[in-house]
């Protein structure tokens, strides 16, 4: 983490994941959070959008498929505002205390789905994700890599309804996909990318061995 206050400077504690959807990086977050219980470390898991209560409700109005007027700039603030909450009521609060913080989706997302997909500047995104996040950064994150082949693959393998995200079109999230390889291979020293066609228990070896924990 490059949080850096005037008293404290912590040190590999705030670990994302990133990816498509149905890329298994929920799984892979969920996996690594049990691994740290069980070794009786600080540890808490959380998500964006949501993760504290104001979040969740900001999630609400994201996901729900009803709300197609909503322009591209206001998802994207709406990502940030519930970015910005979670990040000073809880991930903050955690890493100071000393706690691994696993986030499933950070700033990443707003760049690949908001600003890849989405098309809303890049220098806004970056400037807007700077803002919401007061420059906090993840020591490690893992981009969980899937191809849009896979992803409708396994959207349809899983027969579940599309939130409002889900059900933008293909090219859409061909372009998002494109974008965290992009951050990835621009953001060499944090991000890790990780074959998610992968057996999963593989997947969860790969990521421990990166860890060291
Ligand atoms: P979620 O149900 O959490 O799905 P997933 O398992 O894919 O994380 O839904 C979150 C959706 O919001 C997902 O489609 C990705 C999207 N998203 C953005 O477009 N921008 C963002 O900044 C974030 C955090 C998520």
């Amino acid at each position: 983490m490059k949080y850096c206050t005037k008293t404290k400077y912590l040190k590999n504690l705030f670990i994302t994941f990133e990816g498509i959807d149905r890329s298994g990086k929920s799984t892979q977050a969920q996996k690594l959070y049990d691994y740290l219980k069980k070794k009786k470390k600080k540890v808490i898991l959380v998500r964006e959008p949501g993760g504290t209560g104001i979040s969740e409700k900001i999630r609400h109005i994201l996901l729900d498929k009803t709300n197609r007027k909503m322009f591209s700039l206001t998802e994207f603030l709406l990502f940030s505002a519930s970015r910005h909450q979670l990040t000073e009521e809880i991930i903050k609060p955690k890493l100071k205390a000393g706690y691994y913080v696993i986030c499933d989706r950070y700033f990443d997302s707003s760049t690949a789905y908001q600003g890849y997909g989405g098309k809303i500047n890049t220098k806004i995104i970056e400037t807007i994700n700077k803002i919401a996040t007061k420059n906090l950064q993840p020591d490690i994150s893992f981009l969980i890599d899937i191809d849009v082949k896979e992803r409708q693959r396994r959207l349809i393998l899983s027969g579940r309804g599309k939130d409002r995200m889900e059900a933008k079109d293909i090219s859409y999230h061909q372009k998002v996909i494109s974008g965290f390889r992009k951050i990835a291979r621009t953001n060499k020293k944090r991000f890790k990318i990780i074959d998610g066609k992968k057996d999963k228990e593989d997947i969860h070896i790969e990521i421990k061995k990166i860890i060291k924990i």
